[in-house]
């Protein structure tokens, strides 16, 4: 392990503008260095590196950190890695704690593991092209298939003798210890424990890791026969993790990143196919439903995923619902859909390369509007079933993190839907609310929304249906003033203020002791909050540079949007309110106060609602009175809020 010390000089010593200035070209613009993003196309800049800071952000697809995480992202180094390189960079001798015995052990089986699937490849690739077996049966399988041979040598595939043991053997032969055949599953033991090979009389795919190390293979039977399972696969090892692999990365990953978008197919067969139309840019998920953790993936490239669906529509509409996954995540889902009966490869081998590249570009089509047209056509005129599809549709979209992409997609359904756009603002609008406030149903004016009912709010003519414009804020200011609290901590805790009535005090404890019982509805502010009052319950108030650094990447990234984006300024209530003064450091009293009075208002405007509702439903005199009792204190407090929010307006 490197040393604490050598990680603190190797951070002092690296200069952001030095580091990212291998990669991009910085120009100077006012007080930071603007260049191209590396990390996705584009041609006008919107990379910004803050040299004060030592920190960069794309302002176009998001990416921020220091210079440690610029050079793992750039250069998918892992941590250790990127030190090292900075280190020699700068000339830095890196001290090293020596590793524990365990350690050295773990990581050595382990590159056995891979040494051992490394040879297996080779063993197979070389039974496909050399021995006689290899070649008559399975050589003639791939060109039967239509399969060119520079696909083939590209994709290392191969040919598993029909022996009982010919992997296992070979192996022995050349020291391979059988411990290791047998953890990555290229052999197994029976029960008079003797080693035979899993994969035999089977055409072989190799599966590389995103490095393009061999961590398993898929093996596809050249039988007809229906008793036989088509691909026998690799189990999980400790190199081999189904669930964050996808077949073909490492092939696509260069391609998926100058392209700027990934294209998903279902099997190994769709991947060669799609190769050989010389598209390089496509990955497969291989048989099981894509998870978290491949999408992530995917994310770490683009953000832009085309799924490349097999034609039967049954199929279609299971794997639908999983779709909605890859939205949460924030990517853009595009979808094209093959004549019944064809998957990618099978239809790329019927029209051919070039037809197959126009077909996918010319008719892919977005993921939700896809989804809508295909549900539509399913539920015909009938009323009933049209409504259920409007709220499946709606809860797609409530799946999109950015409030901005959404709105676009409400617009183009309610043409494709024939409904107002304001009732779908307001079922997504409602969905958002629940969402966020999982423990406690959100009071709703609507149906609480059975899958299986329509919601009420389709027929009300002129119920409690919310303006559109606010329906869609108000699923966001919660948020921003969240944030907003974040944002004042992170730039004005350390500064020492002598307030009227208050006296002289950090900023940043005069927020958290005003803050009392607040709870953050967002989990990522809720954990920034956690941390900066533990820290502080310690004795010290946390600087902005420790969020900056923090170990957790989505908490660095939120300092750094927070404190240099200049949307949030205008999202910001008090420049909305036009009392915004241009050096806002003067004016840190309203804005903290703003700041922690807009978010105590919303608490207790939800306060208030909910024990409306409550009186509603209350039929016992007594326990009414009490509800009437807390409901006008609650009152008063949210009057003396709006007093002081109101006084700041008007100032
Ligand atoms: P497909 O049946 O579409 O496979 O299953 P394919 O790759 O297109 O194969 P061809 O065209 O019939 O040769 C999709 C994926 O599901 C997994 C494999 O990863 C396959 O590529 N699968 C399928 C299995 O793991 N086991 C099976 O028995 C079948
Ligand atoms: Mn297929």
């Amino acid at each position: 392990m490197i040393t604490a010390e050598t990680i603190e000089k190797i951070k002092e010593t690296a200069r952001i503008e030095e580091v990212v200035g291998d990669f991009v070209h910085l120009k100077k613009r006012g007080t930071s260095l603007i260049g191209n993003c590396p990390f996705h196309g584009e041609k006008t800049p919107s990379f910004h590196v803050s040299v004060s800071k030592g920190i960069y952000k794309c302002f176009g697809c998001g990416v921020a950190g220091d210079s440690v995480r610029f050079v793992m992202d750039h250069e998918k180094y892992s941590y250790p890695e990127a030190l090292k390189y900075l280190a020699n960079k700068y000339n830095i001798e890196v001290e090293e704690t020596v590793e524990s015995k365990e350690n050295i052990e773990l990581n050595s089986a382990r590159e056995s593991l891979y040494i051992v699937s490394q040879f297996a490849a080779n063993f197979f690739e070389d039974q496909l092209w050399n021995s006689d077996d290899g070649k008559a049966i399975g050589l003639s399988y791939f060109k039967e298939r239509g399969f060119r041979e520079d696909i083939i040598k590209k994709f290392n595939l191969g040919y598993s003798p029909d022996v009982w043991d010919a992997l296992t053997q070979e192996a022995i032969k050349n020291q391979h210890a059988e411990e290791y055949l047998e953890k990555t599953g290229l052999a197994i033991r029976n029960d008079k424990c003797k080693l035979y090979d899993r994969f035999r009389g089977r055409v072989m795919f190799p599966i590389h890791n995103f490095t393009g190390r061999v961590i398993g293979f898929g093996g596809r039977t050249l039988k007809t026969d229906k008793n036989v399972p088509k691909y026998v696969n690799s189990p999980e090892s400790d190199i081999y993790h189904k669930s964050n692999v996808l077949y073909g990365l490492y092939h696509a990953k260069k391609a998926i990143r100058d392209q700027d978008n990934c294209y998903l197919v279902e099997g190994y067969a769709d991947v060669l196919a799609v190769h050989q139309a010389y598209i390089e840019n496509v990955v497969a998920s291989s048989g099981t439903s894509l998870t978290i953790e491949q999408i992530k993936l995917i994310s770490r490239f683009t953000q832009n995923v085309t799924i490349l669906y097999d034609g039967d529509a049954a199929g279609i509409k299971a794997s639908l619902r999983g779709l909605d996954m890859i939205l949460e995540e924030g990517l853009n889902v595009k979808v094209v859909s093959f004549p019944d009966g064809d998957d990618p490869d099978s239809y790329m081998h019927k029209v051919g390369a070039g037809a197959f590249k126009t077909y996918i570009e010319e008719q892919r089509q977005d993921f939700i509007l896809y989804k809508a047209n295909i549900l539509l056509a399913e539920a015909g005129k009938d009323p009933i079933k049209r409504a259920g599809i409007i709220r499946d549709i709606v809860e797609s979209i409530a799946k999109i993190p950015d409030n901005i992409k959404a709105s676009v997609f409400v617009r183009e359904c309610s043409h494709l839907l024939e409904i107002e756009e304001r009732v779908l603002l307001t079922e997504l609008n409602a969905i958002k609310v629940a969402k966020s406030k999982k423990s406690a149903p959100a009071p709703r004016t609507s149906n609480p929304g059975h899958p299986d009912m329509p919601p009420d709010d389709l027929f009300a003519e002129d119920g409690p249906v919310q303006d559109p414009a606010i329906a869609v804020q108000q699923v966001s200011t919660d948020l921003l003033q969240e944030q907003e609290i974040i944002r004042l901590l992170l730039l004005f805790g350390h500064e020492m203020v002598n307030w009227e009535q208050i006296g002289e005090m950090h900023v940043g404890s005069f927020i958290i002791q005003n803050l009392g019982d607040v709870s953050f509805d967002n989990d990522l502010c809720k954990r920034i909050v956690d941390d900066y009052i533990s820290q502080s319950e310690m004795g010290e108030l946390p600087t902005f540079n420790y969020f900056l650094r923090h170990k957790d990447a989505e908490i660095s990234n939120l300092a750094i949007t927070l404190t240099t984006s200049p949307y949030q300024l205008s999202e910001n209530w008090l420049q909305k309110h036009q009392i915004y003064v241009k050096d806002e450091a003067q004016n840190i009293k309203s804005a903290v106060l703003g700041g922690l009075y807009h978010l105590k208002k919303r608490k207790v405007d939800k306060m208030l609602t909910d024990l409306m509702n409550q009186m509603k439903e209350e039929r016992d005199e007594v326990n009414l009175e009490a509800l009437q009792g807390r409901y006008m204190q609650v009152k008063n407090i949210e009057r003396v809020i709006s007093k002081f929010l109101g006084s700041v307006i008007v100032k």
